[in-house]
């Protein structure tokens, strides 16, 4: 039976070892998926914290979907270390999954995949053709361009010693229904025997499609516009948010009327984009775009518009404070929520940070709530509020991440602990009017406020 036939047979009888570099927000579930699914699993990562945690049967990660899924020490077929070097002989099929950030000067920042290729190529078994899976998000041409030089440089050969490959992960921290057991999946490989049998060892993790998408390329290339996509959505919509208050028209009443129509697609305006995706991910297509010398002006634009977003609604926030005739120098804004998004406690890239230091710079004291985060994930000048019945004194609420416990906060208690009544929903999911009967002035982001309610 030829290699890839035998290791199809094996992939769908769960049995092949399968290692997990990066123990992080997707490779952690993403190790405990095919764990559950019956593989023999080696997790890496280079955090000692991490890898403890995780030893120890516990969640290093925000995402609350893997607080009670770790398996517990001793368990079989599941064996966690901070070395690559004792992990890759063990395994069949290595999928890489550490970060891909973008520098401060807003370039991609590829040194994670460079440094985990060469840990896990070093370590390679020559003649074993351990199929190497990149599941980072990175931009066309980066699986080959960074990790072709470091198998060369080893002396290793494709198709001999090893084989690489692209399956990027899809799935959404803090969304069980779209788990990594649940996400399609697409693999590109220039050799389609390997896509092949890739196909039948991703069909074991996930219930959805699993689909072999030829070239590496393509598979990249179809992550990365995939958060184009959203990025460029949510820009139009932020920039809607924008012009009709100055209409004295709604922007959700606008996006009501217009999403009767069958073709309309509907986004909800906010006080900005976070993570690690939606705000990082258009850098790594513009940088590609510019290294082929064609322009990416749509995708930039709508970079900018999001990116202004935070400072847009502090300017909106000091007028309304001033309006309601808070002394400058002295109005207090509490935040309601920290994270980038709901139910995750994951501060990386979140709107609140550029919205506070905006507010900080105009003078204007910034507390925070997050039960979602511990007290060290704000920065320096933030009042860090654990106690939510205790954060006394402010002139504005701001609901910056729909958490469950923002929305169900006890909004009569809070309101009599304000010193200015006032609230501004950032997200578009409170009920204004019972706001306003419950003693607020409530405004939101994308509605005129001449008034409030
Ligand atoms: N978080 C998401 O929602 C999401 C969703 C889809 C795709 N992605 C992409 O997946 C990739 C990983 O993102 P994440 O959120 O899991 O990042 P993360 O920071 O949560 O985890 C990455 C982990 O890799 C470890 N690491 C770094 N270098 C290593 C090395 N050489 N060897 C072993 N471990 C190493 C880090 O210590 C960390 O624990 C990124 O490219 C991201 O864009 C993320």
């Amino acid at each position: 039976m030829a290699h890839q036939e035998r290791f199809t047979e094996r992939a769908a009888n769960g049995d092949l070892t399968i290692g997990i570099i990066g123990l992080g927000y997707v490779g952690l579930p993403t190790a405990i998926g095919f764990h559950d699914a019956g593989f023999n699993v080696w997790g890496v990562d280079v955090s000692q914290r991490t890898v403890d945690m995780v030893k120890a049967g516990k969640n290093p990660t925000g995402d609350p979907d893997v607080d009670d899924i770790v398996p517990s020490p001793g368990t079989e077929r599941w064996h966690i270390t901070d070395s690559a070097a004792e992990a890759v002989p063990h395994c069949d099929v290595i999928l890489v999954t550490v970060p891909t950030p973008i520098t401060h000067d807003l370039k991609p920042d590829l040194s994670y995949v460079e440094g985990a290729g060469r840990d896990v190529f070093q370590s390679i078994v020559k003649g074993s053709r351990t199929i190497v899976v990149l599941e980072s998000t990175v931009y066309p041409g980066v699986t080959a361009q960074t990790w072709h030089p470091i198998i060369e440089e080893l002396g290793l050969v494709i198709g001999e010693d090893l084989e690489i490959a692209y399956c990027p992960e899809r799935f959404n921290p803090g969304d069980p229904a779209h788990g990594v057991r649940q996400v399609a999946r697409v693999i590109g490989c220039s050799n389609p025997e390997v896509g092949a049998a890739l196909v039948a060892l991703y069909q074991k993790l996930t219930s959805e499609d699993v689909r072999y998408v030829g070239k590496l390329e393509v598979a990249e290339a179809a992550k990365v516009i995939e958060n184009v996509q959203r990025d460029i959505n949510i820009a139009l919509v932020n920039e809607l948010a924008r012009i009709f208050p100055a209409l004295n028209v709604d922007v959700e009443d606008v996006l009501s009327a217009a999403a009767t129509k069958w073709n309309f697609h509907r986004y909800t305006p906010g006080v900005g984009v976070g993570g690690h995706c939606i705000p990082v991910d258009p850098y790594y297509m513009i940088q590609r775009a510019a290294d082929v010398g064609v322009p990416a002006g749509l995708i930039t634009a709508a970079r900018a518009v999001n990116r202004s977003m935070p400072s847009h609604v502090a300017g909106v926030l000091s007028d309304l404070m001033w309006n309601a005739n808070v002394a400058a120098g002295d109005a207090k804004v509490l935040l309601l929520g920290w994270s980038y998004k709901a139910e995750v406690g994951d501060p990386r890239e979140t709107p609140a940070e550029p919205l506070a230091e905006t507010l900080m710079a105009k003078g204007i004291t910034v507390g925070a709530w997050d039960p979602h985060l511990d007290d060290g994930s704000y920065p320096e000048g933030v009042e860090v509020i654990s106690d939510i019945s205790k954060a006394e004194g402010y002139d504005m609420a701001v609901l910056v991440t729909a958490h469950k416990a923002c929305l169900e906060l006890d909004w009569s208690e809070l309101v009599k602990q304000m010193r200015t009544p006032l609230i501004y929903d950032g997200r578009r999911v409170l009920n204004l009017e019972e706001l306003t009967s419950k003693g607020w002035k409530a405004y939101a982001v994308g509605r005129p406020y001449g008034d409030g309610l």
